[in-house]
Protein backbone atom coordinates (compact mmCIF):
# COMPACT_ATOMS: atom_id res chain seq x y z
CA UNK A 1 0.00 0.00 0.00
CA UNK A 2 2.96 2.25 0.84
CA UNK A 3 4.29 1.86 -2.70
CA UNK A 4 0.62 2.30 -4.33
CA UNK A 5 0.88 5.38 -2.03
CA UNK A 6 4.38 6.46 -3.33
CA UNK A 7 3.04 5.73 -7.00
CA UNK A 8 0.09 8.23 -6.25
CA UNK A 9 2.54 10.94 -4.75
CA UNK A 10 4.69 10.83 -7.90
CA UNK A 11 2.00 10.75 -10.61
CA UNK A 12 0.44 13.81 -8.42
CA UNK A 13 4.01 15.99 -8.35
CA UNK A 14 4.65 15.34 -11.87
CA UNK A 15 1.01 16.37 -12.88
CA UNK A 16 1.67 20.15 -10.81
CA UNK A 17 5.00 20.29 -12.24
CA UNK A 18 3.60 19.97 -15.83
CA UNK A 19 0.08 22.05 -15.12
CA UNK A 20 -0.35 25.31 -17.55
CA UNK A 21 -2.73 27.15 -15.25
CA UNK A 22 -4.21 27.86 -11.73
CA UNK A 23 -7.46 25.98 -12.67
CA UNK A 24 -5.22 22.72 -14.00
CA UNK A 25 -3.75 23.02 -10.25
CA UNK A 26 -7.49 23.00 -8.74
CA UNK A 27 -8.66 19.85 -11.06
CA UNK A 28 -5.44 18.09 -9.18
CA UNK A 29 -5.98 18.89 -5.77
CA UNK A 30 -9.18 17.44 -6.07
CA UNK A 31 -8.59 14.29 -7.93
CA UNK A 32 -5.88 13.81 -5.52
CA UNK A 33 -6.75 15.04 -2.11
CA UNK A 34 -10.57 15.60 -2.81
CA UNK A 35 -12.25 13.92 -0.53
CA UNK A 36 -12.98 11.60 -3.24
CA UNK A 37 -9.58 11.83 -4.28
CA UNK A 38 -7.30 9.02 -4.81
CA UNK A 39 -5.20 9.39 -1.72
CA UNK A 40 -8.37 9.36 0.52
CA UNK A 41 -9.86 6.19 -1.82
CA UNK A 42 -6.76 4.57 -1.08
CA UNK A 43 -6.78 5.76 2.44
CA UNK A 44 -10.16 4.05 2.86
CA UNK A 45 -7.95 0.45 3.10
CA UNK A 46 -6.42 1.65 5.78
CA UNK A 47 -9.03 -0.20 7.81
CA UNK A 48 -8.29 -3.45 6.98
CA UNK A 49 -4.19 -2.68 7.75
CA UNK A 50 -2.59 -4.48 10.80
CA UNK A 51 -2.40 -2.14 14.02
CA UNK A 52 1.18 -2.42 12.84
CA UNK A 53 1.61 -1.64 9.98
CA UNK A 54 -0.92 1.68 9.71
CA UNK A 55 0.89 4.18 11.10
CA UNK A 56 3.37 3.90 8.93
CA UNK A 57 1.33 3.60 5.72
CA UNK A 58 -0.92 6.68 7.80
CA UNK A 59 2.40 8.64 8.36
CA UNK A 60 3.79 7.92 4.84
CA UNK A 61 -0.07 9.43 3.27
CA UNK A 62 0.22 12.40 5.64
CA UNK A 63 4.28 12.99 3.75
CA UNK A 64 2.89 12.53 0.70
CA UNK A 65 0.09 14.70 1.37
CA UNK A 66 2.16 17.79 2.45
CA UNK A 67 4.91 17.45 -0.37
CA UNK A 68 1.86 17.92 -2.97
CA UNK A 69 -0.21 20.41 -0.84
CA UNK A 70 3.53 22.29 -1.12
CA UNK A 71 3.68 21.79 -4.13
CA UNK A 72 1.16 22.81 -5.67
CA UNK A 73 0.80 26.16 -3.24
CA UNK A 74 4.62 26.78 -5.03
CA UNK A 75 2.83 25.95 -8.76
CA UNK A 76 0.26 28.30 -7.86
CA UNK A 77 2.57 31.40 -6.55
CA UNK A 78 4.64 30.98 -9.55
CA UNK A 79 1.28 31.18 -11.93
CA UNK A 80 -0.01 34.39 -9.76
CA UNK A 81 3.44 35.73 -10.01
CA UNK A 82 3.24 35.26 -14.15
CA UNK A 83 0.17 37.43 -13.83
CA UNK A 84 0.89 39.62 -11.96
CA UNK A 85 4.07 40.70 -14.10
CA UNK A 86 1.70 40.46 -17.67
CA UNK A 87 -0.59 42.81 -15.82
CA UNK A 88 1.97 45.07 -15.05
CA UNK A 89 3.63 45.27 -18.70
CA UNK A 90 0.25 45.59 -20.10
CA UNK A 91 -0.55 48.47 -18.00
CA UNK A 92 2.28 50.56 -17.80
CA UNK A 93 1.71 54.19 -17.73
CA UNK A 94 4.31 55.98 -20.31
CA UNK A 95 5.39 59.02 -18.05
CA UNK A 96 7.13 60.24 -21.19
CA UNK A 97 3.60 60.58 -23.05
CA UNK A 98 2.39 64.31 -23.41
CA UNK A 99 -0.63 65.09 -21.34
CA UNK A 100 -4.11 65.64 -21.92
CA UNK A 101 -4.40 69.34 -22.39
CA UNK A 102 -7.02 71.23 -20.15
CA UNK A 103 -7.52 73.96 -21.66
CA UNK A 104 -8.38 76.89 -18.94
CA UNK A 105 -11.09 79.29 -19.79
CA UNK A 106 -10.73 82.76 -20.04
CA UNK A 107 -13.09 85.77 -18.42
CA UNK A 108 -14.27 87.74 -20.95
CA UNK A 109 -12.68 91.15 -21.68
CA UNK A 110 -15.62 93.30 -20.81
CA UNK A 111 -15.76 91.37 -17.72
CA UNK A 112 -12.16 92.06 -16.79
CA UNK A 113 -12.17 95.25 -17.65
CA UNK A 114 -15.22 96.11 -15.54
CA UNK A 115 -13.10 94.63 -12.72
CA UNK A 116 -9.96 96.12 -12.86
CA UNK A 117 -12.48 99.53 -13.54
CA UNK A 118 -14.33 99.02 -9.93
CA UNK A 119 -11.22 97.81 -8.11
CA UNK A 120 -9.10 101.18 -9.41
CA UNK A 121 -11.99 103.18 -7.60
CA UNK A 122 -12.67 100.98 -4.70
CA UNK A 123 -8.72 101.61 -3.73
CA UNK A 124 -10.45 105.42 -3.83
CA UNK A 125 -12.96 104.60 -1.71
CA UNK A 126 -15.68 104.08 -4.34
CA UNK A 127 -18.60 101.32 -3.32
CA UNK A 128 -20.12 99.47 -5.81
CA UNK A 129 -23.14 99.98 -6.53
CA UNK A 130 -25.69 98.35 -9.77
CA UNK A 131 -29.24 98.97 -11.01
CA UNK A 132 -31.97 97.49 -12.97
CA UNK A 133 -31.29 97.23 -16.55
CA UNK A 134 -35.56 97.68 -16.95
CA UNK A 135 -36.17 101.41 -15.70
CA UNK A 136 -38.35 103.83 -15.41
CA UNK A 137 -38.16 107.06 -17.50
CA UNK A 138 -38.37 109.02 -14.48
CA UNK A 139 -34.90 107.60 -12.99
CA UNK A 140 -32.93 107.24 -16.72
CA UNK A 141 -34.16 110.93 -18.01
CA UNK A 142 -36.62 113.01 -16.03
CA UNK A 143 -35.05 113.06 -13.10
CA UNK A 144 -31.49 113.61 -14.27
CA UNK A 145 -32.34 116.95 -16.09
CA UNK A 146 -33.79 115.34 -19.10
CA UNK A 147 -37.60 115.71 -19.05
CA UNK A 148 -40.05 114.89 -22.13
CA UNK A 149 -39.59 117.60 -24.15
CA UNK A 150 -35.45 118.08 -23.83
CA UNK A 151 -33.27 117.68 -27.06
CA UNK A 152 -30.71 115.74 -25.33
CA UNK A 153 -33.42 112.42 -25.46
CA UNK A 154 -32.09 112.64 -29.21
CA UNK A 155 -28.68 111.57 -28.16
CA UNK A 156 -29.95 108.23 -26.72
CA UNK A 157 -31.93 106.18 -28.89
CA UNK A 158 -34.31 104.32 -26.94
CA UNK A 159 -36.09 101.11 -26.74
CA UNK A 160 -39.42 101.70 -24.82
CA UNK A 161 -41.15 98.89 -23.49
CA UNK A 162 -44.04 100.48 -22.45
CA UNK A 163 -45.30 103.85 -21.21
CA UNK A 164 -42.55 105.35 -18.95
CA UNK A 165 -40.62 101.98 -18.48
CA UNK A 166 -37.73 101.45 -20.79
CA UNK A 167 -34.37 99.93 -20.95
CA UNK A 168 -31.56 101.90 -19.83
CA UNK A 169 -29.61 104.48 -22.24
CA UNK A 170 -27.02 104.93 -19.33
CA UNK A 171 -25.77 103.89 -15.70
CA UNK A 172 -26.82 107.76 -14.86
CA UNK A 173 -30.19 105.96 -14.00
CA UNK A 174 -28.16 104.62 -11.08
CA UNK A 175 -27.27 107.77 -9.45
CA UNK A 176 -31.16 108.85 -9.47
CA UNK A 177 -31.12 105.57 -7.30
CA UNK A 178 -28.31 106.61 -5.17
CA UNK A 179 -29.13 109.95 -4.14
CA UNK A 180 -33.13 108.75 -3.54
CA UNK A 181 -31.47 106.01 -1.12
CA UNK A 182 -28.54 107.20 0.91
CA UNK A 183 -27.86 110.37 2.15
CA UNK A 184 -24.48 112.34 1.75
CA UNK A 185 -21.80 111.26 2.18
CA UNK A 186 -22.01 109.10 -1.76
CA UNK A 187 -19.27 107.53 -3.45
CA UNK A 188 -19.99 104.89 -5.59
CA UNK A 189 -18.74 103.20 -8.85
CA UNK A 190 -22.27 101.87 -10.75
CA UNK A 191 -21.13 99.03 -14.00
CA UNK A 192 -24.00 97.92 -16.22
CA UNK A 193 -25.14 97.27 -19.57
CA UNK A 194 -27.06 100.21 -20.85
CA UNK A 195 -29.05 99.68 -23.93
CA UNK A 196 -29.44 101.97 -27.49
CA UNK A 197 -31.00 101.84 -30.30
CA UNK A 198 -27.88 102.05 -32.63
CA UNK A 199 -25.75 99.20 -34.96
CA UNK A 200 -22.81 99.29 -36.69
CA UNK A 201 -18.54 98.34 -35.93
CA UNK A 202 -18.40 100.58 -33.01
CA UNK A 203 -22.45 100.79 -31.77
CA UNK A 204 -24.03 97.64 -29.91
CA UNK A 205 -27.48 97.76 -29.28
CA UNK A 206 -26.41 96.88 -25.88
CA UNK A 207 -23.21 98.09 -24.38
CA UNK A 208 -21.84 98.84 -20.63
CA UNK A 209 -20.96 101.42 -19.13
CA UNK A 210 -19.73 102.32 -15.81
CA UNK A 211 -20.65 105.39 -13.33
CA UNK A 212 -18.91 107.38 -10.54
CA UNK A 213 -21.14 109.55 -8.32
CA UNK A 214 -19.39 111.54 -5.45
CA UNK A 215 -21.09 113.85 -3.50
CA UNK A 216 -20.15 115.24 -0.01
CA UNK A 217 -19.51 118.88 1.22
CA UNK A 218 -17.05 121.16 -0.52
CA UNK A 219 -16.41 118.52 -3.83
CA UNK A 220 -14.73 120.60 -6.52
CA UNK A 221 -14.15 120.15 -10.03
CA UNK A 222 -10.40 119.89 -9.24
CA UNK A 223 -11.44 116.53 -7.03
CA UNK A 224 -12.72 115.64 -10.10
CA UNK A 225 -9.89 115.85 -12.47
CA UNK A 226 -7.51 113.82 -9.79
CA UNK A 227 -9.87 111.38 -9.42
CA UNK A 228 -9.87 110.59 -12.99
CA UNK A 229 -5.97 111.09 -13.50
CA UNK A 230 -5.24 108.64 -11.36
CA UNK A 231 -7.93 106.12 -12.93
CA UNK A 232 -6.13 107.14 -15.99
CA UNK A 233 -2.75 105.98 -14.84
CA UNK A 234 -3.79 103.28 -12.98
CA UNK A 235 -5.75 101.62 -16.18
CA UNK A 236 -3.21 103.08 -18.84
CA UNK A 237 0.52 103.23 -17.39
CA UNK A 238 1.83 105.65 -15.27
CA UNK A 239 3.24 108.27 -18.46
CA UNK A 240 -0.55 109.10 -19.40
CA UNK A 241 -2.08 112.48 -18.79
CA UNK A 242 -5.81 113.45 -19.59
CA UNK A 243 -7.17 117.13 -20.93
CA UNK A 244 -11.10 118.23 -19.88
CA UNK A 245 -12.98 119.43 -23.32
CA UNK A 246 -16.07 121.57 -22.86
CA UNK A 247 -19.20 119.72 -22.62
CA UNK A 248 -23.17 119.30 -22.50
CA UNK A 249 -24.56 116.69 -20.62
CA UNK A 250 -28.27 117.87 -18.82
CA UNK A 251 -27.17 116.32 -15.47
CA UNK A 252 -23.67 118.29 -14.91
CA UNK A 253 -22.46 122.04 -14.95
CA UNK A 254 -19.92 122.59 -15.52
CA UNK A 255 -19.38 119.28 -18.16
CA UNK A 256 -16.70 117.99 -19.82
CA UNK A 257 -15.38 115.21 -21.88
CA UNK A 258 -12.08 113.89 -20.45
CA UNK A 259 -9.28 112.25 -23.60
CA UNK A 260 -6.63 110.82 -22.18
CA UNK A 261 -2.72 110.83 -23.87
CA UNK A 262 -2.24 107.77 -26.24
CA UNK A 263 -0.61 105.26 -23.82
CA UNK A 264 0.99 104.07 -26.79
CA UNK A 265 2.89 107.09 -29.03
CA UNK A 266 1.77 109.41 -26.71
CA UNK A 267 1.04 111.63 -29.62
CA UNK A 268 4.50 111.17 -31.17
CA UNK A 269 3.25 108.73 -34.01
CA UNK A 270 1.22 110.28 -36.47
CA UNK A 271 0.32 106.30 -37.82
CA UNK A 272 -0.35 105.21 -34.49
CA UNK A 273 -3.35 102.45 -34.59
CA UNK A 274 -4.70 103.51 -30.94
CA UNK A 275 -4.98 106.94 -31.65
CA UNK A 276 -4.89 107.46 -34.85
CA UNK A 277 -2.39 109.89 -34.98
CA UNK A 278 -4.53 112.61 -32.76
CA UNK A 279 -2.47 111.55 -29.64
CA UNK A 280 -5.50 111.37 -27.65
CA UNK A 281 -8.35 108.80 -26.61
CA UNK A 282 -11.89 109.76 -25.99
CA UNK A 283 -12.55 107.94 -22.75
CA UNK A 284 -15.58 109.53 -20.58
CA UNK A 285 -18.04 111.97 -20.08
CA UNK A 286 -18.17 113.59 -16.52
CA UNK A 287 -18.86 117.45 -14.60
CA UNK A 288 -20.08 118.83 -11.40
CA UNK A 289 -23.36 117.13 -10.08
CA UNK A 290 -25.96 119.72 -11.31
CA UNK A 291 -27.68 121.71 -8.28
CA UNK A 292 -31.21 120.69 -9.68
CA UNK A 293 -30.34 116.51 -8.99
CA UNK A 294 -29.16 117.19 -5.41
CA UNK A 295 -32.58 119.60 -4.99
CA UNK A 296 -34.80 116.94 -6.35
CA UNK A 297 -33.27 114.27 -4.01
CA UNK A 298 -34.04 116.71 -1.00
CA UNK A 299 -30.24 117.46 -0.73
CA UNK A 300 -29.41 120.74 0.76
CA UNK A 301 -27.44 121.78 -2.48
CA UNK A 302 -26.18 124.91 -1.23
CA UNK A 303 -23.99 122.65 1.07
CA UNK A 304 -23.36 119.55 -0.95
CA UNK A 305 -21.33 119.56 -4.52
CA UNK A 306 -20.63 116.46 -6.50
CA UNK A 307 -19.33 115.16 -9.38
CA UNK A 308 -19.99 112.42 -11.75
CA UNK A 309 -18.49 110.54 -14.72
CA UNK A 310 -20.11 107.97 -17.21
CA UNK A 311 -17.39 105.71 -19.47
CA UNK A 312 -18.03 103.12 -22.11
CA UNK A 313 -16.24 99.64 -20.75
CA UNK A 314 -16.37 98.08 -24.06
CA UNK A 315 -14.19 101.27 -25.46
CA UNK A 316 -11.95 100.91 -22.96
CA UNK A 317 -11.62 97.28 -23.63
CA UNK A 318 -11.15 97.90 -27.52
CA UNK A 319 -8.80 100.07 -26.66
CA UNK A 320 -7.00 98.09 -24.18
CA UNK A 321 -6.66 95.02 -26.35
CA UNK A 322 -6.66 97.08 -30.14
CA UNK A 323 -10.00 95.29 -30.58
CA UNK A 324 -11.30 96.64 -34.19
CA UNK A 325 -14.50 95.63 -34.07
CA UNK A 326 -16.93 96.09 -30.92
CA UNK A 327 -19.49 93.54 -32.70
CA UNK A 328 -16.80 90.51 -32.17
CA UNK A 329 -17.34 91.31 -28.14
CA UNK A 330 -20.71 89.95 -28.76
CA UNK A 331 -20.36 87.64 -31.15
CA UNK A 332 -20.17 84.58 -28.53
CA UNK A 333 -17.46 83.34 -30.08
CA UNK A 334 -15.15 81.38 -27.60
CA UNK A 335 -12.05 81.87 -29.78
CA UNK A 336 -12.21 85.63 -29.79
CA UNK A 337 -12.45 84.81 -25.80
CA UNK A 338 -9.86 82.73 -25.64
CA UNK A 339 -7.39 85.23 -26.33
CA UNK A 340 -7.80 87.12 -23.22
CA UNK A 341 -6.03 85.16 -20.79
CA UNK A 342 -7.19 86.03 -17.46
CA UNK A 343 -4.83 87.97 -15.26
N1 LIG B 1 -24.40 109.40 -19.18
C1 LIG B 1 -23.48 110.04 -20.09
C2 LIG B 1 -23.52 109.26 -21.41
O1 LIG B 1 -24.09 108.21 -21.48
C3 LIG B 1 -22.08 110.05 -19.52
C4 LIG B 1 -21.92 110.94 -18.33
C5 LIG B 1 -22.11 110.45 -17.07
C6 LIG B 1 -21.54 112.27 -18.49
C7 LIG B 1 -21.95 111.25 -15.96
C8 LIG B 1 -21.38 113.09 -17.41
C9 LIG B 1 -21.57 112.58 -16.15
O2 LIG B 1 -22.99 109.73 -22.41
Amino acid sequence: MIDQIQRLGEKALAAVESATGVSVLEEIRISILGKKGELSECLRGLAQLSALERPKVGAAANEWKTKIETALSAKKALFDEQALAETLKRETIDLTLPARRHRLGALHPITQTTRRIVEIFSKLGFDLMTGPEVETDYMCFEAVNIPADHPARDMQDTFFLGTGVLLRTQTTSIQTRALRSQSYPVRIICPGAVYRNDHDATHSPMFHQVEGLFVDRGVKMSDLKGTLEFFAREIFGEKVGIRLRPSYFPFVEPGAEVDVSCFRCAGKDASCRVCKGTGWLEILGAGMVHPRLLELAGYPADEVSGFAFGMGIDRIAMILHEISDLRLMFSGESRFVSQFSSP
